[in-house]
């Protein structure tokens, strides 16, 4: 008889959404992903805030820690599965305590990886421990092992993409209801959309944790949070979707990670994609994830980004992996190894968008076009409105052209005396 093989033990620490919908795919599906890890997988241990949430889930057979540094102590624990959140305090303490105790670490915490995964990969390497977290980039989709496993052949050229399902939500529905931020903004809170902390969402911060930690695999640089150019959606106007629209676009806001001849280009920003792309298709609260390696060619990952069951199937799959066996550099290679990115401003040609209100006076247009002109920006195609009290919205989109000549353009514009207000720009991102 075949000796009975030695189950994988868990400790998971948080019992929020993901951390209920990890115990219920255990309980629901523990004989297949015994059969496909090869061993079972069970939980010792569990921890939450409040031990007497109603959870709709039967926990009475896991023993209870009430703090997660006990629960990372234990010898009865392989595996820390941290959703806990957050980049600092306990998820951060628990996690340092779990890998100096010889624990695998299981994580879906974004912010703790792309602030403080340099740090934590080197600890756990050293110590011969894995970190993985399929569950911190775009929710249920697998792009984590995509891009570390599947890709490893390639030079990735550029990755870009939907990875915050809040603002998508926001954005999409501003579009197809004609309704202003604001109203759709407070409708996303009722809709329990929106982080605790609404900037983490729409300041486009959740979004470029989790670029950060994509261009970290992708171009085998550390991650650098800080080197991030972010704008959030807070400044995207019912007039730019439906103008974006006319035009042939719809805005999203989108990040890509770049690899330049200056260096390391990470932005997350409201950028205009054409309606047609896939991108420009993507409705409500899903993510997508595109991926330009040089033997692959472009890959487009689709799914949801957030909510129990995604996120909770990919946890899944890296307590499986870790349970196959299966033990991985943190970030797809030693962390040693990985370079201090360079970080560089966005300086790769682009399309832009420009909107300005503009007076009618004999003469309006061409001082305009002169800015333009003189600031090196050559005018593909322009739209005037009707007027409307004296003045009439214009619309531009430009040639490719700097984004330095943009800034000049547009800090140049109000001082022609012939625009009302700030004029809006936004890149037109090829994908
Ligand atoms: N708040 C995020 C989103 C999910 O809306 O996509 C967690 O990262």
């Amino acid at each position: 008889m075949s000796p009975t093989p030695t189950p994988l033990r868990l400790g998971i620490a948080g019992l929020g959404t993901v951390g209920i919908g990890v115990v219920k795919i255990i309980q629901a599906h523990a004989d297949l992903i015994a059969a496909r890890s090869g061993r079972p997988i069970t939980i010792t241990a569990i921890c939450a805030r409040d031990r007497h949430r109603n959870r709709d889930a039967d926990l009475s057979m896991y023993e209870w820690e009430d703090c997660a540094r006990d629960l990372a102590r234990r010898d009865d624990v392989d595996v820390f599965v941290e959703l806990i959140g957050g980049d600092e305090g306990i998820a951060r303490e628990a996690t340092e305590i779990a890998l100096a105790s010889g624990k695998d670490v299981v994580t879906a915490n974004k912010a703790l990886l792309a602030m403080h995964g340099q740090a934590l990969a080197e600890t756990a390497e050293a110590a011969g421990r894995v970190i993985r977290f399929e569950a911190a980039v775009a929710g249920g989709i697998p792009v984590i092992k995509t891009m570390t496993e599947s890709l490893a052949g390639n030079r990735i050229k550029r990755v870009m993409g939907v990875m915050n399902g809040t603002c998508n939500y926001i954005l999409t529905r501003m579009q197809s209801a004609g309704l202003p931020y604001d109203t759709v903004f407070e409708e996303a809170r009722q809709l329990g959309y929106l982080e605790a902390d609404p900037t983490l969402d729409v300041g486009g911060i959740d979004a470029s944790h989790k670029l950060a930690i994509l261009a970290a695999i992708a171009f085998g640089s550390q991650p650098a949070f800080d080197a991030v150019e972010i704008e959030g959606i807070e400044r995207v106007s019912i007039d730019d979707i439906e103008r974006a629209a006319d035009m042939g676009y719809r805005i999203k806001l989108l990040g890509v990670a770049q690899m330049t001849a200056r260096g390391l280009e990470q932005r997350m920003s409201p950028c205009l994609v054409p309606c047609d792309s896939p991108l420009g298709q993507l409705q409500g609260g899903t993510n997508m994830v595109v991926i330009e390696g040089d033997a692959v060619g472009q890959i487009v990952l689709r799914g949801a980004g957030a909510g129990e069951g995604p996120t909770a199937s990919a946890v899944l799959s890296d307590i499986v992996e870790i349970a196959r066996g299966v033990r991985l550099p943190v970030f797809g290679q030693p962390a040693k190894t990985l370079a201090r990115p360079q970080p560089a401003r966005t300086a790769v040609p682009a399309a832009y968008y420009i909107r300005l209100t503009l007076a009618d006076k004999p003469g309006a247009l061409a001082k305009v076009a002169a800015v333009l002109g003189d600031s090196g920006i050559s005018i593909d195609r322009m739209r005037q409105y009707g007027h409307a009290a004296g003045e009439a919205p214009v619309l531009i989109v430009t040639h490719k052209t700097t984004p330095d000549a943009i800034d000049h353009a547009i800090e140049a514009l109000p001082r022609t005396g012939v625009i009302t207000g700030e004029p809006v720009e936004l890149r037109i991102e090829e994908v």
